[in-house]
């Protein structure tokens, strides 16, 4: 299998003094074609670790290969660019633009790209169909649901092929059935166009749709979880296990 991702060795430490490691020595890695959540509580660095990967945070320490090159050494010019062309994002707030249709907001994605314009509109309409928004595609946010906007977000994240969707508590805003509709789509989008997903949430029932769990405290990976041929059930169970014992005596988790 292709490797997507590498991260070894990184670290973001924050302010003088009382330094605080964020993010302290992490190694991991995503196949291509891998659905991986990264878990935590609140402030175990799961947002810093992201945004490092997302290249809008700068790592203090060690490297992070994106299909081979390493885009720790890129320079501004070049590091816009593939952000722009290799990654696709989908954050809490979806971040859709108010003055925009969703169709407008979802083909945004292909114009930056310079996209021919003729591939706009089936490329749109295809997408639109995979995430379930096709009735949305001619409304402003305002005028659509909270999942809806976060399927539409996910939509303009995945059109471009990136080589890497990162998911920042995509279901952090959402009531249980929209997060369940959205995570839906989220398996979908692995499933059916092979699209790789890592994403972070603090959430087992979330966290559950994944294939792999990397578990996150105080900066540093401890814990991972491979889901294998669980149902999605019984990985969740083994999750809570997971989280439950996290909350009480930490040091026996391994
Ligand atoms: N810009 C920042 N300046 C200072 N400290 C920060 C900053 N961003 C995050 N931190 C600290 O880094 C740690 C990890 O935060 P974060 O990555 O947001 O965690 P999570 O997403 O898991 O809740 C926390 O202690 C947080 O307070
Ligand atoms: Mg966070």
């Amino acid at each position: 299998m292709d490797q997507i991702l590498k991260v070894e060795g990184l670290c973001r430490t924050y302010g003088r003094g009382s330094v605080i490691h964020a993010v302290d020595h992490v190694d991991l890695a995503v196949e291509k074609g891998e659905f991986v959540g990264i878990m935590g509580p609140s402030g175990s660095g799961k947002t810093t670790l992201l945004n490092c990967i997302a290249t809008i945070d700068q790592p203090t320490g060690g490297h992070i290969w994106v299909e081979g090159r390493d885009i720790t050494t890129l320079k501004p010019k070049a590091l816009a660019q593939f952000r722009r062309e290799r990654l696709g994002f989908v954050f809490q707030d979806c971040n859709l633009l108010d003055t925009l249709t969703a169709f407008e907001n979802i083909a945004l994605a292909l114009t930056i790209r310079k996209t021919q314009t003729e591939q706009v509109e089936p490329l749109v309409k295809e997408t639109a169909q995979l995430l379930e928004i096709t009735d949305c595609l001619n409304k402003y946010p305002y005028q659509m649901s909270g999942g809806q906007q976060q399927r539409t977000a996910a939509a303009r994240a995945i059109i471009t092929q990136p080589a890497l969707v990162l998911a920042d508590e995509p279901t952090g805003a959402l009531d249980s059935k929209a997060a369940r509709l959205l995570l839906d789509r989220f398996e979908a989008m692995n499933q059916q166009r092979q699209a790789t997903i890592l994403m972070v949430t603090h959430d087992a029932f979330t966290a559950s749709y994944c294939h792999r769990i990397l578990f996150l405290r105080d900066g540093a990976l401890f814990a991972q979880l491979e889901r294998g041929s669980l149902s999605r059930r019984d990985f969740f169970r083994q999750i809570m296990e997971v989280v439950g014992r996290l909350g009480g005596d930490q040091s026996d988790v391994l």
